[in-house]
């Protein structure tokens, strides 16, 4: 018998058992995904985005499937700062890295909101999720404009000097090189390659919109080819860590999106059908490495052969 493939990997300080970690917003507040979770199949859990305040989101309907895709206008729903830290301790209990998912709607509410996740122990990271309107700024998402999302960063890293930062990226911009290097610059440690992609569903019959907010996120399968093109381009404008994320569903996407240049992975909409879809991916991963004789996963990152 072959020696069973290193599946580990580490990137910005943070050390994972395997490339997949749990994409924000897709497992609830990360306690739901509790009894599924095979000991090993998540190297870290990325919880539902937390803001200041709780929020209610968007009205219903909010969630449309698409071919291989899933629209939705959830709109941050989550419990707010204050539920978030008491829930800590059982979030702790998982077993693996908790990376805090941070939305704010101001400079300021990211600053203190990393603050008070960065002090806890429970939290080994942060990940903020730029693409938030920015409610100073007309409502633009800080993640579409290199200069706010610089200032979101710069006041993250101010309020967090130690814990690994993590910015996740907006697919809704021409270029995201830019947005990807201002990150860099403000002092990211590492980026989430994406967020969901803007789209809309309509109704022809009653002639109305199907998500009540209008306009919604993309993900699932459908948008997989566009995380790809993105973390090849930004993996290689940037030195920084690089995690995947957009429509991974196997082992084999794992694969792809680090041949493309991702350290890691976050897993999202596959989530929602099958919570359970993570020790799968990664025997998937495990067979791939054992067939091609790849010893060590980390050894795919950036391996794409274009020549
Ligand atoms: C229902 C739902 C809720 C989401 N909520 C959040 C969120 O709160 N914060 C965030 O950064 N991303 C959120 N996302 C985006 C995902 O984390 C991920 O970036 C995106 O869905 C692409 O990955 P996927 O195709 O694997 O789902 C959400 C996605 C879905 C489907």
């Amino acid at each position: 018998m072959p020696p069973r493939p290193d599946l580990s990997v580490s990137l910005a300080g943070l050390e994972l058992s395997v490339p997949l970690m749990t994409a924000s917003g897709t497992c609830g507040s990360g306690l739901e995904l509790a009894p599924y979770l095979e000991p090993g199949s998540i190297g870290a859990l990325v919880p539902k985005s937390v803001t200041l305040n709780p929020r209610a989101g968007n009205p219903n309907p909010r969630l449309w499937e698409t071919p291989c895709g899933l629209l939705n206008s959830i709109g941050l729903q989550n419990e707010g700062l204050a539920e978030f830290l008491a829930s800590l301790p059982a979030l702790a209990g998982l077993g693996v890295p908790i990376l805090a998912s941070v939305a704010g709607f101001s400079v300021s509410e990211f600053e203190r909101l990393a603050a008070e996740l960065a002090a806890r122990d429970e939290v080994a990271a942060l990940e903020l999720n730029i693409s938030c309107p920015n409610v100073e700024k007309g409502g633009m998402a800080f993640g579409t404009d290199p200069a706010s999302a610089a200032r979101v960063v710069e006041a993250a890293r101010r309020a967090s000097p130690h814990k690994p930062l993590l910015v996740k990226l907006s697919p809704n911009v021409a270029d995201m090189v830019p947005v990807a290097r201002a990150a860099q610059d403000a002092g990211a440690d590492a980026l989430t390659v994406m967020n969901t992609l803007l789209g809309m569903a309509v109704d022809p019959v009653s002639r109305r919109p199907r998500l009540a907010n209008l306009y919604g996120g993309l993900s699932g399968p459908a948008v997989k080819p566009v995380a790809l093109r993105f973390v090849h381009q930004v993996s290689r404008a940037v030195s920084l860590p690089v995690v995947g994320c957009g429509g991974v569903r196997t082992g084999l996407d794992v694969v792809e999106f680090m041949l493309c240049g991702a350290s890691a992975v976050q897993v999202g909409t596959a989530l929602l059908a099958d919570p359970a879809a993570p020790a799968r991916i990664v025997r998937e991963l495990e067979e791939y490495c054992a067939r091609h004789g790849v010893a060590a996963v980390r050894d795919l990152v950036g391996a794409l052969e274009t020549e």
